[in-house]
């Protein structure tokens, strides 16, 4: 029976890496809607995989926030050797979360569970463009961005497009325009309708959707059957070097249209 579920989960991992066209799938049994425990498991995937990705030198591992990323940075173990360095920076700066899971604070945590690197990029979300072309021209903010830029790896994850609108407090307006434009997803600052079209972008600080099509390692972690629909609309957007880290639920749901 146990060979006979590991091959079933082994089945759906690859029937999902090639309807979305990318490199990997790995599927955690469970719903992480209603079991905390699976977004563990995907921490374990995400340090586990790092361990085998992560080259010699140096490496820049660039990470979002979320809640999701905020619980992967708890599992995350050292992985400094002497020929191998991490630094981890925040792929993107200013877009309005809650400080314990901004993407400052999970690069944090996971540069000090590494053992490794931590660069901050502190860019507030509501700026004037004066203001913000002012903070972009600023040394530090400047270096930070140059680092960003350099990434070889990214770890993010996908969002309900409406639910991070809300949570981002973004205005009543911007509200509507998702809702017109039929978002349905979001991930690095970017809403996605169900075909995979870019409907809104943030402001530019920090990694662009283009950066990432460049980086040699790139993770995304997503699971839950409430996040079914944005994972599909993402994932036909999603570079084809991607690692997609998901669950069951999220999975089977995916494939029940398919
Ligand atoms: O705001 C950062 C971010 O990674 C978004 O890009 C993504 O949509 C969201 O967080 C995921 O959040 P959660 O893991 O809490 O569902």
């Amino acid at each position: 029976l146990l060979m006979d579920q590991l091959t079933g989960m082994d089945q759906l991992e690859k029937r999902l890496a090639t309807k979305f066209n990318i490199e990997r799938c790995l599927i955690v049994s469970g719903n992480s809607d209603e079991q905390p425990k699976v977004v563990g498991d995907f921490g374990e995937l995400v340090n586990d995989a790092l361990h085998r990705r992560l080259q010699e030198g140096t490496n820049i591992i660039a990470v979002m926030g979320g809640t999701t990323m905020a619980e992967i940075a708890k599992h995350v173990t050292p992985m400094e050797t002497p020929k191998r360095h991490n630094l981890f920076v925040p792929a993107r700066g200013g877009i309005g979360e809650s400080v314990s899971i901004q993407a400052n604070s999970v690069s944090a945590l996971m540069a000090a569970n590494a053992k490794g690197d931590h660069r901050v990029l502190y860019v507030p979300e509501q700026l004037s463009q004066e203001a913000y072309h002012t903070l972009l021209k600023e040394p530090s903010i400047k270096n930070v961005l140059a680092t960003i830029k350099e990434a070889n790896c990214v770890i993010h994850s996908i969002g309900r497009a409406l639910h991070m609108a809300v949570r981002r407090k973004m205005t009543e307006d911007e509200i509507v325009t998702l809702r017109q434009d039929r978002a349905v997803a979001e991930s690095f600052g970017y809403f996605f309708d169900a075909s995979g079209k870019i409907v809104y972008k943030a402001p530019p600080i920090g990694l662009s959707f283009e950066d990432v099509e460049k980086i040699p390692t790139v993770i995304a972690v997503a699971g839950g059957k409430s996040k079914a629909k944005a994972i599909l609309a993402y994932m036909k957007h999603a570079p084809e070097q991607t690692w997609l880290i998901t669950d069951e639920a999220a999975a089977n749901e995916i494939l029940k249209g398919a």
